[in-house]
């Protein structure tokens, strides 16, 4: 039976009092006046309509983030909600959507700060047949906060704008460090929702086991893992199952050097949450999961550049597509509805870059380094790509509606910066 319905909901963007820090009270930016937004947990079939009401002192704008919706119920920048304003999304899932996704303002200019003062949810579109709905679900986005001692969150410095702003705290669906029990096999849903912190996961002491990522389930589940990197915006699907002897362990967050400039800058070990994984038995997982078709034959070939220009003392940094900084009212590529293409992502800069297409799901096909090609060993559906230095990244792509859709590096100091660009569907 198919289940098509329709969720309503409101999502009101607005400064709230917290006590993140002993004995001082911090403003955060929250949805709903909660760190992070409230989960929206739907089915394909479903309409979706939300109000979005703006209280912040800032245009603000809701973006979809991995979701195919339509151009103009994106959260585009062109099309931003005043202060005190409010409008309403509307866009019906399609079959086939099911997947991790999320949600956060994107008004250019202030996209950036929106996120790192805490507006960003977490968005789950669920199959009507899921092989793995037997399974207890957990979930955890993950986030960093920089506070001062005062308990204020301060603006952007330079060096933030070079790296991507990290904070000290890393936030497990708003807290630090929980605790975790695990007593049956569990089902995770993990977003990386940092600005710029990238996330090399690992449960210390065991292996992961990976079944699905941005665009949801793979079509087989990938055991055996040692770690797990999720580049800003990035997501996974893990199962987690007991031990033959009951284990205390951590999900940490490994260094992962990934060029980045200022003096200060280094690469530490987090943890993430205590993990207590309790004498038990693991559920085996079904062999197949789902069928991922993968998309025909390309059609065409286009070459994306990611570049830096650190300005050499001027101030001026830039970070750039193709040579060029964002303009809105620019249109740099442009497509055709169900034209199947590949994109060579390259990353002409000494930075990774996690690079991010807007209104589609991407198969990865390659990564290509120092003249050696790595073919991707199965089709699975993503939205946003790490790309090291030196890497040309193909992906291939196909989209789905007529309008406007951006395309950026996911490092929102980043793309801010510049580092984005507009694709016309045509
Ligand atoms: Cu997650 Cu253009 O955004
Ligand atoms: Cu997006
Ligand atoms: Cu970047």
């Amino acid at each position: 039976a198919t289940r098509a319905g329709l969720f309503q909901g409101e999502l009101v963007a607005a400064p709230v009092r917290m006590s993140l820090i002993d004995g001082e009270s911090t403003e955060v930016w929250a949805f709903n006046g909660s760190l992070p937004g409230p989960v929206i947990d739907v089915h394909e079939g479903d309409t979706v309509e939300i109000r979005f009401v703006n209280r912040l002192s800032q245009p603000s704008t809701l973006h979809w983030h991995g979701l195919p919706v339509p151009p103009d119920q994106d959260g585009n920048p062109h099309e931003v909600v005043a202060p005190g304003e409010s409008r309403l999304y509307r866009f019906t899932l399609p079959v086939g959507s099911a997947g991790t996704y999320w949600y956060h303002p994107h008004p250019h200019g202030h996209t950036a700060e929106q996120a790192f003062r805490g507006l960003a949810g977490a968005f789950i579109v669920r199959a009507a047949k899921d092989p793995l709905h037997a399974l207890p679900e957990r979930h955890l986005f993950i986030s960093d906060l920089r506070l001062m001692s005062d308990g204020t969150i301060p603006p952007n410095t330079a060096d933030d704008v070079m790296d991507g702003r990290e904070g000290q705290f890393v936030l497990v669906n708003g807290q630090r460090e929980p605790s975790i029990v695990v007593t049956r096999t569990e089902r995770w849903r993990i977003w990386n929702a940092c600005n710029a912190r990238y996330l090399d996961l690992m449960l210390e002491g065991t292996t992961l086991t990976q079944v699905g990522t941005d665009g949801g389930l793979f079509e087989t589940p990938q055991a055996g893992l040692n770690s797990l990197l999720l580049a800003p915006a990035e997501r996974v699907e893990i199962v987690v199952s007991p031990s033959t002897t009951a284990t205390n362990t951590k999900l940490v967050a490994r260094p992962y050097s990934r060029g980045k400039m200022a003096a200060d800058a280094e690469d530490v070990r987090i943890t993430l949450a205590g993990v207590k994984l309790a004498a038990g038995t693991a559920v085996a997982l079904p062999t197949a999961l789902r069928e991922v078709p993968a998309l025909g034959m390309a059609e065409r070939v286009r070459t994306v550049v990611l570049s830096e220009d650190m300005g050499h003392g001027t101030g001026n940094m830039r970070f750039m597509i193709d040579g060029k900084t964002f303009d809105m009212a620019r249109v740099d590529i442009d497509t055709t509805v169900g034209l199947v293409e590949h994109w060579d992502i390259r990353n002409d800069a000494d930075m990774d870059h996690p690079f991010h297409l807007h209104g589609v799901q991407f198969q990865l096909v390659s990564r290509r380094q120092d003249g050696v090609t790595e073919h991707a060993p199965f089709v699975a559906w993503k939205d946003t790509v790490n790309v090291e230095p030196g890497e040309t990244v193909r992906i291939k792509v196909a989209q789905h509606h007529v309008g406007l859709r951006m395309y950026h590096c996911h490092i929102l100091e980043h793309e801010e910066a510049g580092m984005m660009g507009q694709l016309r569907v045509n």
